[in-house]
């Protein structure tokens, strides 16, 4: 039977929250995080089971190490945060561009990073980017570029933090907003 803890950045809501519920329900240890420590709390206790709540800012990457260091050993970490941006090279949000940059490629390497020495052999992490990555939308240049940095990100974990699974999910339109 697996011991270690499911934490799932971007826990809070929409799919992650989805999972968490998933392994929450098997019984599992499981970790929930979003930007604010009490509604992160909440929806831990909304999941139940054995479910605790972090919060911390992913656009805010040196503060993430200090917050992750109590979860113990990892069986699964899922990175499913997004805080979406409405961006084009017409009118460039360079602020909002820099915030969601941030969150998506440091800051979920940085999750990695910190997690890594609580990480085994049989340990996966599962990384959402976007269909967006292929099929740009209006007003989707910083998504589109984030979710094809989520490929990259990958291809360079493989090989990292081999023999730990790595993988990515770019899903298409889920519930009604445009990603
Ligand atoms: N929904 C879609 O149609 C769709 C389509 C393609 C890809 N995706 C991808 O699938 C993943 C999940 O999407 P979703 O729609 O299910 O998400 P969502 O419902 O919008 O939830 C976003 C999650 O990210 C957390 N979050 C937001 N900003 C954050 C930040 N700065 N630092 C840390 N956590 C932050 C939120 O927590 P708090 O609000 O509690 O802070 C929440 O738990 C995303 O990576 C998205 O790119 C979604």
């Amino acid at each position: 039977m697996a011991t270690g803890t499911v934490v799932i950045v971007g826990g809070t809501q929409g799919q992650g929250r989805e999972l968490a519920q998933s392994y929450a329900d098997d019984g599992r240890d499981v970790v929930v995080t979003g930007r604010d420590q009490a509604r992160a709390q909440a929806a831990a206790g909304e999941i139940g089971g054995s479910t605790r709540g972090i919060g911390f800012d992913l656009a805010e990457p040196h503060a993430i190490a200090d917050h992750l260091a109590e979860v113990g050993d990892v069986d699964h970490l899922v990175l499913a945060a997004i805080e979406r941006d409405v961006n084009n090279v017409h009118e460039y949000d360079i602020d909002a561009a820099l915030r969601l940059v941030t969150l998506k490629l440091v800051g979920y390497t940085e999750a990695i990073h910190a997690l890594t020495p609580r990480l085994g052999d049989e340990s996966s992490i599962l990384i959402f980017g976007g269909l967006a990555r292929d099929r740009p939308y209006p007003g989707s240049t910083t998504v589109t570029t984030v979710n094809g940095g989520v490929t990259s990100l990958v291809n360079t974990l493989v090989t990292e933090l081999a023999p730990t699974r790595i993988n990515a999910v770019h899903p298409a339109i889920v519930g009604d907003s445009p990603q």
